[in-house]
């Protein structure tokens, strides 16, 4: 079968230079829109017989010949293998082959227009459910992994130096609440997703009388656009879309990091699977932390797209212009980035080994309970800023004699200001961990509270 007759050969007397016909090809990528293009194409085919355009006999030729164009598609591995101009121009050359006339009359008041905005939607409409369940599966691979460890300990860092010790668990749900929200971003992308925009034909509408609304309902959209001329134009919704993907990136690069960090000999608190590491060609002692490595610089890729698109529509008069057939790449390069990168670390943690001493003995140091002392101070009645300037300088002392705070002798500690025995009680990693009992801090008991509303949460 040849496909290759234009839609719009009527008014051209030459052809198409063969290097410029492969330049305006979008077949390559988005024949990933066929079934979007045979659902939106059905549903168009039934508001025409609504409008009276396509008879009863037509209308219902027209959807078996698009659900068996769907049937051979799953089943014929080499179905694809044409050289189509898109896949908007596939599928009717497909349906004009196989039932004749009345396939002619399917483009009816529509154009292609509105048509790639429509299978577009349609398509993002699925990605993001995908991706949404996809980021569930993280969620709940960390909530697995604060569970298994709840005893467990970590130095807290700001800028990369020791803080303050925190329960691991606490690390876990700071991710968690992170793609919560990237869920939540998701779900308010996906509202603006769902509008129709078939009906808006070329970029003015259409004379004939179908109704949007009942298209909509058939294809489950929430609404139909209210502008033609907006529906055919826009992709903010593309932009939309890969900004949460990018956001999504950004989380998951920051836990690539803190996990190639940590899995470092430097740290030696985390340690990969064999099954996400590989190995040196070189040296033979090397595990490499491969799949976070990739995780991180994937997301320069998404953000990429994110460019792309923006870059691609700035400049773009209304309505439609050929340069939007290049959002789809970046939509379907961010989408498949974005879903394996959360697949793969949703791996990761599953089997994530921990080295609970090694963590332990990092919490354990570094003076990260100077706070507490400072806070114990100000118990007694000592201004905060003045507490701040005492522990200083018992920090230094420790500091002279190689010491933790609370390894200082009571005496030194005394000569600092109004300190008692009870200090030492204070600085305690439990201690220190336990006062912090404020909604969002790190106190077991409150982590344990987190944990369980967590999970409810999903
Ligand atoms: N392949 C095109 C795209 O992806 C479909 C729309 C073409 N419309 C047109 N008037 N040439 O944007």
């Amino acid at each position: 079968m040849t496909l290759d007759k234009k839609l719009w050969g009527g008014r051209f007397t030459g052809t198409a230079d063969p290097s410029f016909a492969k330049f305006n090809s979008s077949f390559a990528f988005d024949r990933r829109l066929f079934d979007a293009d045979i659902r939106a194409s059905i549903a168009h085919c039934h508001a025409l017989r609504g409008a009276g355009v396509l008879t009863e006999a037509e209308a219902e030729q027209i959807v078996v010949g698009l659900q068996s164009a769907l049937d051979e598609a799953t089943s014929r591995a080499d179905y694809f293998d044409e050289a189509a101009e898109d896949i908007h121009s596939f599928v009717e050359a497909r349906l004009v082959a196989m039932i004749g006339e009345a396939g002619r009359k399917l483009h009816t008041g529509r154009s292609r227009n509105d048509q790639v905005a429509t299978d577009l939607r349609l398509w993002l409409r699925d990605a993001i459910d995908q991706l949404s369940a996809r980021l569930k599966q993280t969620q709940e691979a960390f909530l697995d992994l604060a569970d298994t460890e709840t005893e467990t300990v970590l130095p807290g860092y700001t800028h990369l130096q020791r803080a303050q010790p925190i329960l691991f668990a606490h690390w876990c749900l700071a991710y968690f609440e992170m793609l919560a929200r990237d869920r939540e971003r998701l779900a308010e992308v996906r509202k603006r997703v769902n509008v129709l925009p078939l009906g808006s034909a070329a970029i003015a509408g259409t004379s004939f009388p179908i109704d949007r609304e009942a298209v909509a309902r058939e294809l489950g959209f929430d609404s139909v656009s209210r502008n033609s001329i907006d529906a055919v134009s826009d992709r903010d919704f593309c932009v939309e879309f890969t900004g949460a993907c990018s956001l999504i990136m950004v989380h998951l690069s920051r836990l690539s990091e803190e996990i190639i960090l940590y899995a470092t000999a430097e740290f030696g608190f985390f340690e990969l699977s064999d099954a996400v590491a590989t190995g040196s060609s070189l040296m033979p002692q090397k595990k490499n932390p491969d799949s976070m490595e990739l995780v991180r610089g994937k997301a320069g890729r998404v953000f990429g797209d994110l460019t792309a698109l923006l870059t691609t529509l700035k400049g773009l008069p209304l309505a439609y212009n050929k340069d939007m057939q290049e959002d789809k790449e970046a939509v379907f390069d961010a989408f498949d980035t974005t879903a394996g990168s959360l697949e793969v670390s949703a791996i990761v943690l599953q089997n994530l080994s921990l080295n609970r001493e090694r963590m332990l003995t990092a919490a354990s140091k570094g003076m990260m309970n100077a706070t507490e002392l400072a806070d114990y101070l100000v118990r007694k009645g000592v201004p905060f800023r003045e507490a701040h300037e005492t522990v200083g300088k018992a920090v230094l002392k420790a500091i002279e004699n190689c010491v933790e705070l609370g390894e200082l002798p009571l005496d030194d500690l005394r000569a600092l200001g109004n300190i008692e025995n009870d200090v030492f009680e204070c600085l305690t990693l439990e201690q220190t961990l336990g006062t912090k009992s404020q909604v969002g801090g790190t106190a077991p008991a409150r982590v344990a509270e987190a944990l369980a509303n967590a999970r409810r949460l999903l």
